[in-house]
């Protein structure tokens, strides 16, 4: 088995529904999933799983290093795939203690934990081990128009109080297989979109704001440029890097979308006026709003996904146009699931999971004791 933290999250919930698709029915291999729920951790989006016995959910901090080596002693798993992470710019900006603890802090308990079971193992177990770590492209820092995109060998310069918190689990990440041996891999992706993101990154929020009639706030002058890949193109990724990776190397991960965001913006506004056109005939678009610039926005990222391509063979299924037409058709379809998250219904889903363990919902668990 495997153990996922920040399962409950936008990209680790679409890796453990895919990965538990993977296999045929009951033959999959098992997830933990060790999950904080924090205002981003979302059961509902686990809720197919609810009866699947190859998904055991535990509510917890990856920080809580007596709890991480008691699942690993329990689980025994083979992998660590390491999502858990505080993951908005503009949250990181208003208090970035969080990311400090979570990012930073998390990430090198985490890293001792697995330490500590990880020496324990057999050598042939500690052999096939692996740590991977999900980081972002962001660690690079800003490109200007002209130059090339990111590769694996760009040096790090993160801008904000969120990608330097990322920079700095990654460094610690790297240490722990210099100094320690500890078999990772390190994954640094672009902007991901689909299903179930928490909308108050951009994709998502222009949706549900455009259904909703409200604002589509676009900052600064709209011209800052993004990397868009597919989030199951992601999963794909991490699927091929943590099966053959190679150990202590870093693989970018990007889909060659570059965008400027009011162009997404205007993507979005079309694909809605086609889908679900308003009864005044008016476009989506005249609800776009520019509003003041976020500070210290990172300009322009690209992600050269080259190695990935080439050591690994991965390559994304979705281009831009048919991964964003099927988000906004998955957001049209899935209103209670928005609906949940703005209300914040979806936080209710814990207690409703943990009401009903003494009925022994499988994937469902507390916290060890
Ligand atoms: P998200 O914010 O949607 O989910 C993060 C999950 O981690 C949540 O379920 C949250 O409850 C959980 N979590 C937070 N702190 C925790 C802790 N201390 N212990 C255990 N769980 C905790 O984030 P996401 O967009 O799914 O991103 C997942 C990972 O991928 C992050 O590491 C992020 O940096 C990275 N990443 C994201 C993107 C993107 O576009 N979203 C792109 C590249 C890399
Ligand atoms: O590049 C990978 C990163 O992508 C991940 O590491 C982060 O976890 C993820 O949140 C994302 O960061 P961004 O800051 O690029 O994503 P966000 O959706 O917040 O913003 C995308 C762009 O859109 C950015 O240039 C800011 C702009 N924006 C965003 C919001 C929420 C707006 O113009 N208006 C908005 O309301």
């Amino acid at each position: 088995m495997i153990l996922v933290t920040g399962g409950a999250g936008f990209i680790g919930a679409n890796f453990v529904l895919d990965w538990l698709a993977q296999g045929t029915a009951g033959s999959a291999e098992a997830v933990v999933n060790l999950d904080k729920l924090t205002y981003a951790g979302n059961l509902e989006t686990l809720s197919s799983l609810q009866g699947n016995a190859s998904h055991v959910f535990v509510q917890g901090d990856i920080g809580d290093s007596a709890l991480v080596s008691r699942l690993l002693a329990e689980h025994k798993p083979r992998a660590v795939v390491n999502f858990a992470a505080e993951s908005h710019v503009d949250r990181s900006i208003h208090g970035p203690e969080d990311f400090v603890q979570t990012n930073v802090l998390g990430t090198f308990r985490l890293l001792e934990s697995v330490r500590g079971y990880w020496n324990t193992l057999p050598a042939d177990e500690k052999a096939a081990f692996r740590f991977l770590h999900v980081s972002t492209d962001e660690v690079y820092g800003s490109l200007s128009a002209t130059d090339p995109a990111f590769t694996e060998d760009n040096k790090y310069e993160p801008n904000s109080p969120y990608s330097a918190s990322k920079a700095a689990s990654d460094h610690l990440v790297r240490a722990w297989h210099h100094t320690y041996g500890l078999p990772v891999v390190t994954t640094n992706c672009s902007n991901n979109y689909g299903p179930y993101h928490f909308p108050e990154k951009l994709i998502p929020l222009m949706i549900v704001n455009a259904l909703a009639g409200k604002n589509l706030p676009v900052y600064g002058d709209g011209m800052q440029v993004r990397d868009w890949l597919y989030v199951k193109d992601h999963c794909s990724a991490i699927r091929r890097v943590l099966a053959d990776g190679k150990l202590g190397e870093t693989y970018n991960v990007g889909g060659w979308n570059e965008k400027p965001n009011i162009e997404i913006v205007n993507t979005v506004c079309a694909l809605l006026d086609e889908l679900r056109p308003k009864a005044d005939g008016k476009s989506y678009r005249e609800q776009i709003s520019y509003v003041t610039d976020r500070p210290g926005h990172d300009r322009r990222y690209a992600i050269d996904a080259r190695k990935l391509e080439r050591e690994l063979g991965w390559k994304p299924a979705e281009t831009f146009d048919s991964g964003i037409r099927k988000t906004v058709e998955w957001y049209l379809a899935n209103a209670q699931w928005v609906s949940n998250v703005q209300s914040g219904a979806y936080r209710e889903w814990v207690e409703k999971q943990y009401d009903a363990e003494s009925t022994e919902p499988a994937g469902t668990a507390k916290a060890p004791a």
